[in-house]
């Protein structure tokens, strides 16, 4: 997808550097700007910190390895994302809607393509499942199924509303069928049902099942259809217990609800959702009446989850077990359900308990006052922090650190503000140390969350400025660097260095360029200057030319040294363009003796200008 330039410096004004980047390594603030860090390069391993993050600038540069870029650049290297990628990450990550753009024929093309093969995977994933449902009602009492069934409680009515089903401990029964079918065996092998055979003579159908001999729920779409299967052991000896669909253009798991196909009714007439684990967890709570809830697929709760949660109601009750695992995974849900703009509550289960054994043990109605009266996800979170706390200021200071990016995501301020006074009650602290810790802490402001800053002075749309256009530098002259990164140093720089004329002279006109098109930018905001380097180094090659800024050469000269450098190099480029161009003269004279009169005037007064020095040319 391509953006246009508004669109992009929105998601660059409301994604702070220093967050993200501090999301891969550890960041100390060195400065009221400067973020010291290891370099979280991989091929820069280094022991002492000098990766640094500009947070005005927007930008990093490591004294060590010398890399420097903006925030697309490191999602680019640390992520592997494309620019597009990242800015979709990044307009996501600040919840910020993605523009609808026009198709190119192209792409409706493709489209269309996409959309066939989908329902294509669709019919197969139906037949599959059709298969499935059919094993199980064929297979006959006492079979290992059927025992398996009966020992979890499963009613004919749960089969069957979410379809049930097992696939044969055979090799190729559903191959079989496939074939059969004249089903394309490539696309059922993208779905993750079969798997092409190495063992030739052998294999009647060429391909052998991924599923067999296991319980198979059938995943379906919010809109009811089969898009990946789960499927169980039935024999405790077999392993892993679980297989699950791999993605496919139908199946992403971080996207992916198990049973809201059947529950959304429930959720949306309930105002709440409860959310759990597994395929199970949710089957035990829908068979005994509490029928308003989803289950994540084995994975971490996702923003897109979150998301989808949100169109059936606010309320969410994150209902996970007692293990270990289960109070990470609600930990980690917090932040992401807070940002969604959701009401979350929490009740973990105790030690060793996941929700089908609690309801054996304490039955339906016990469990149904606990989800009523769960508090709040953030004050289950907080008091995990709080345990064993015995009021020393270094646990007051730790217990701000891990719960201020959880507030910081907040994006009802409302919530927040009341979860802070909260935390302030139980830390004893008075409000502005706590309004001053939580600021120190990282990844808050105090207006986070919040629709990210408006543009007061959009750029305007439709100039020829593309964010994947990269300008090529080879062999820049030194003044030139020198003067693009002084320019970007700061406004006045800029200005004396556009006003003095010197940029028609450079010989690399692509950097003359970004200085125009720097300044033109400029003029267009002038409160975003500090965004300007950020904007150019994704697409100046290589990246580090905009280095020398934030080198000693540049960066500790005094106000009146800076003056003299810009100067010197102003008067620097000068020069090398007035030899070019008598260079060029002297050429045209020897080569058109027609014009010999009209050039050798011009030399003439070229060699007047004090500038030049000709002795030193003809050395060259
Ligand atoms: P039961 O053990 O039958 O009660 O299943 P459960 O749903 O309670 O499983 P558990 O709590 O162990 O795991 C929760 C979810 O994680 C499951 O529903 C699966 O989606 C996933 N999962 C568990 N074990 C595996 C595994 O071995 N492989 C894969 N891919 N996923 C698993
Ligand atoms: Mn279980």
């Amino acid at each position: 997808m391509k953006f246009d330039q508004g669109f992009i410096d929105k998601v660059r004004e409301s994604s702070n550097i220093v967050d993200i980047i501090g999301q891969y390594t550890q960041l100390k603030t060195s400065s009221a700007d400067q973020h010291l860090g290891l370099c979280p390069y991989p091929d820069h391993n280094e022991k002492t910190p000098s990766f640094s993050v500009s947070d005005s600038k927007q930008v990093y540069y490591c004294f060590g390895c010398k890399k420097t870029g903006n925030v697309f650049t490191f999602l680019r290297d640390i992520m592997g994302l494309s620019f597009p990628e990242a800015i979709e990450y990044l307009a996501r990550r600040a919840s910020i809607d993605l523009p609808k753009q026009p198709a190119s024929q192209h792409q409706i093309q493709k489209q269309e393509k996409d959309k066939k093969e989908k329902e294509l995977l669709k019919r197969i994933n139906a037949l599959a499942s059709r298969v499935f449902v059919k094993n199980l009602q064929t297979q006959p009492e006492g079979s290992m199924v059927r025992d398996y069934i009966q020992s979890r409680g499963f009613s004919p009515e749960i089969i069957e509303t979410f379809k049930i089903g097992y696939a044969l401990p055979e090799w190729e029964h559903l191959a079989g069928t496939f074939k059969s079918k004249s089903v394309p065996m490539g696309s059922a092998e993208k779905l993750g049902l079969i798997k092409t055979s190495k063992n030739v003579e052998k294999s009647k159908t060429g391909f052998f099942d991924i599923m067999r001999g296991r319980l198979i729920f059938p995943i379906e779409s919010p809109t009811g259809e089969v898009i990946g299967f789960g499927g169980r052991v039935v024999d405790p000896e077999d392993k892993p217990k679980y297989l699950n669909s791999p993605e496919s253009p139908l199946f992403h798991k971080g996207k992916t609800f198990y049973g809201l196909y059947e529950t959304a009714k429930f959720i949306r007439s309930a105002d709440y959702s409860i959310v759990v684990e597994g395929y199970t967890d949710l089957i035990a709570l829908y068979a005994a009446g509490i029928k308003n809830v989803v289950a994540t697929l084995g994975t971490a709760l996702t923003e897109d989850h979150a998301k989808l949660l949100k169109r059936y109601s606010k309320n969410v009750v994150v209902l996970f077990d007692g293990d270990q695992a289960g109070r990470v995974a609600a930990e980690r849900s917090l932040p992401l359900l807070l940002k969604a703009g959701l009401y979350p509550k929490g009740f973990v289960l105790p030690e060793g308990n996941d929700p089908d054994d609690f309801l054996k043990e304490h039955g339906v109605k016990v469990l149904k006052e606990k989800l009523a009266k769960s508090p709040d996800l953030f004050q289950v979170v907080m008091s995990w922090h709080f345990k064993g706390f015995t009021g020393s200021a270094t646990e007051k200071v730790t217990i701000v650190d891990k719960l201020a990016p959880y507030l910081a995501q907040a994006s009802d301020r409302r919530l927040k503000s009341l979860y802070i006074r909260e935390l302030q009650d139980r830390l004893g602290v008075d409000q502005k140390w706590l309004t001053q810790s939580l600021g120190a802490a990282g990844g808050f402001q105090a207006d986070s969350g919040v629709a990210p800053k408006s543009h007061q002075n959009p750029v305007q749309k439709g100039n020829n400025y593309s964010p994947l256009e990269v300008v090529k530098i080879v062999n820049p002259p030194k003044a030139e660097l020198y003067l693009l990164n002084l320019a970007l140093k700061s406004p006045e720089n800029l200005e004396a260095i556009k006003n003095s004329g010197v940029l028609e002279q450079f010989s690399h006109t692509k950097i003359a360029g970004l200085i125009i098109e720097t300044h033109e930018k400029y003029l267009q905001n002038l409160n975003e200057f500090d965004n300007l380097t950020a904007s150019l180094v994704d697409r100046v090659e290589p990246p580090e030319i905009l280095n020398l800024q934030f080198q000693k050469q540049i960066a500790d000269l005094k106000a009146g040294e800076e003056r003299k450098l810009i100067d010197d190099c102003i008067r620097r480029v000068k020069q090398e363009a007035l030899k070019r161009k008598s260079k060029e003269l002297a050429y045209a004279i020897a080569s058109a003796p027609t014009e010999r009169e009209q050039k050798l005037e011009e030399l003439r007064d070229l060699q007047k200008s004090k500038l030049i020095d000709f002795k030193d040319m003809n050395q060259e």
